[in-house]
Formats: structure tokens, C-alpha cells, sequence
């Protein structure tokens, strides 16, 4: 049987995988028969958050792209990530998917706009408390 929507899409930077990134992605796969992620630049990681990923994002690539949930993956510029109507050039998603971390964002209530205009949907799942690549980096063992 078919799912709610065809092709959905999603950004972020991934790194370090943890179970808060695969939450995101198999709610995704919930609801969508075809997973597409994109990918940010290590550019994208330091201006942004200013911090260099530990996996820099060939290497991210290859990591999310081996996932079961996620059908194809891709790195996407900073341009693409600012405007998502850019990422419709090579993909066609009729979704966009984030964690809600970024509902309520400026970025997102432009693509909000954006996409109400070509019936473009924003679904947002729950983001998965208590964990996150900086918090993983700077937890210590023992
Ligand atoms: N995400 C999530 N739950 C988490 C961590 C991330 O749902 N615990 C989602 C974010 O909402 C975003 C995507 O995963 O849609 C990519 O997030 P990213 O910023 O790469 O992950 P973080 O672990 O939050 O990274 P950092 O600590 O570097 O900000």
C-alpha cells in the first residue's frame, strides 16, 4: 500500500549518527515511499554552527546513505539549504521533513511560504530529548 506521500526530503548535517537522526529518519519512512537526504557542507557546519564536523561530509555521505530507511542521499550547498525550492532542480519531494528543534524558525517560515505556493508539505516530528552530536562529543566515559 502507498504511503501518505511520495518522495520526502531532508536536511541536516548528520554527524556522528546517533539514535536521535535515525528516530528522524525512520519517522520519515513512516510516511513516505521514497527518503532522500541531503547533506550539508563541512562549510555549512562551520559557518552555521561553528564547528567542524568530526566526519566531514563525503564521509557523512556514505555513512546516512547505508541506512535502510534512507532511499538516496546527497550533499547539498549552503544556497540549497537557505533555499529549499533549489533542491526541486534534483529531486521532485512533495514533503520536507525536520525535527522540531526548527519549528517556529525564520528559515522555516519563509519555506513555509514558499511551498504553501506549490503544495509543497512541512512535517515536523518530535525532537528525540537528551541527545545530540555536541552533547555526544562532549560526554565523557568514565
Ligand atoms: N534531530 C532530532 N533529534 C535529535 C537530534 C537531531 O530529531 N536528538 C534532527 C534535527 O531536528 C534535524 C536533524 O536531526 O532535523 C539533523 O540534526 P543535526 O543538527 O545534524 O543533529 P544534532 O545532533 O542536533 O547536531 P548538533 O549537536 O551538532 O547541533
Amino acid at each position: 500500500m502507498s504511503k501518505q506521500y511520495s518522495v520526502g526530503l531532508t536536511t541536516g548535517v548528520f554527524d556522528v549518527l546517533h539514535p536521535g537522526h535515525l528516530n528522524l529518519f525512520e519517522n520519515c519512512k513512516k510516511v513516505c515511499d521514497k527518503l532522500v537526504v541531503g547533506i550539508c557542507t563541512d562549510e555549512y557546519s562551520i559557518r552555521y554552527k561553528n564547528k567542524k564536523p568530526l566526519f566531514n561530509e563525503e564521509e557523512r555521505l556514505r555513512i546516512v546513505s547505508s541506512l535502510k530507511s534512507v532511499d538516496s542521499a546527497f550533499i547539498v550547498s549552503i544556497d540549497e539549504v537557505e533555499d529549499k525550492t533549489l533542491i526541486l532542480d534534483r529531486c521532485r519531494f512533495d514533503v520536507l521533513f525536520s525535527g522540531s528543534d526548527w519549528q517556529g524558525s525564520e528559515r522555516f517560515a519563509h519555506t513555509q511560504a514558499q511551498f504553501d505556493e506549490i503544495g509543497i508539505d512541512i512535517v515536523f516530528f518530535p525532537y528525540t530529548a537528551g541527545i545530540s552530536t555536541t552533547d555526544l562529543l562532549d560526554r565523557k566515559r568514565l
